[in-house]
């Protein structure tokens, strides 16, 4: 029998190899609409990160590629990196199907470095779901680190840690769980998938961890990194809670009118000096 938290790598594998076959063509994941023009990624990102043309650009933690082809798109010189074998091959499927060159490369964050070889990277994005399949920070900003090249940027987007608080059925605050990180992490086997609504998992068990603000911005400064810009918004690239509002144009939701501006994602630059 597989111990979830012994073997959570082999575990989380199974449930984002399965997630990938899911998620083709659903309403998060609308493949067909990104291929003909659609932006996946945030608006504010263009304004907070600036130009990424020609720039060596490592996205880990990929999944289908959508936000790594927004990047490409931009003129950066893209290289995602995921756990999924699955996943990577839609990833490449669609850069194929936009005619967008872009490189792939399958493994866990934790062995990034020695599966990426000599490369390092002008800017390191990722983020939106990412940091909670992730056991140890430290670890991670260390691999973030050796992946900068000097005066490189790490671009973190990420869901905020206040959601892992709130109520799962509607945005109230019912801290019935923890806002601090646990290093033991959280097991779940809900059978079904954030985004293809109806589907029942084969693979449904996963392991995840809650990383509070402090944690991240700990991890990050530990290593050297140097913060040099962190914010907090009220939009956010899912619709947890059924009377969320769509942006128009965006794959961004916001909660209804009436409802109080809570902060659904932040974000933070740092760079390797
Ligand atoms: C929610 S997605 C990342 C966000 C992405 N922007 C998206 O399209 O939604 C999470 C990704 O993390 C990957 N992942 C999970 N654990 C990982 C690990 N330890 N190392 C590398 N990738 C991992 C999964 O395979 C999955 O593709």
């Amino acid at each position: 029998m597989i111990d979830p938290r012994a073997d959570y790598l082999e575990v989380n594998r199974r449930w984002w190899d399965e997630a990938a076959r899911l998620h083709v063509d659903t309403e998060l994941y609308p493949l067909a609409e990104i291929v003909a023009g659609l932006d996946p990624r945030r608006p504010f990102e263009d304004e907070e990160f600036g130009e990424v043309d020609g720039l060596d650009l490592l996205h880990l933690q990929c999944h289908l590629g959508t936000d790594t082809l927004g990047w490409a798109r931009r003129g950066a010189r893209v290289t995602g990196y995921d756990l999924s074998g699955e996943s990577l091959r839609v990833a490449r499927e669609l850069f194929a199907r936009s005619g967008v060159p872009g490189n792939f490369v399958e493994g866990p964050v934790t062995e990034a470095v020695e599966r990426l070889g000599e490369e390092s990277f002008d800017v390191i994005y990722t983020g939106i779901g990412a940091l909670n399949w992730l056991a140890d920070l430290t670890e991670w900003a260390k691999v973030v680190w050796s992946l900068l090249r000097p005066g490189g940027r790490l671009y973190l987007v990420e869901f905020h840690p206040l959601l892992g608080v709130l109520r799962e059925e509607e945005p109230v605050l019912e801290p019935s769980a923890d806002y601090f990180y646990d290093p033991a992490g959280l097991v779940s086997s809900d059978p079904g998938d954030y985004a293809a609504f109806g589907a029942v998992r084969e693979h449904s068990t996963a392991v995840e961890w809650q990383h509070h603000l402090g944690a991240v911005i700990q991890s990050l400064l530990r290593v050297g990194l140097r913060l040099e810009y962190f914010a907090e918004h009220d939009g956010m690239s899912f619709a947890p809670w059924p009377e969320m509002e769509r942006l128009e144009g965006q794959l961004r939701w916001r909660l209804g009118e009436g409802r109080p501006r809570l902060p659904l994602e932040y974000s933070l630059i740092a760079h390797r000096p």
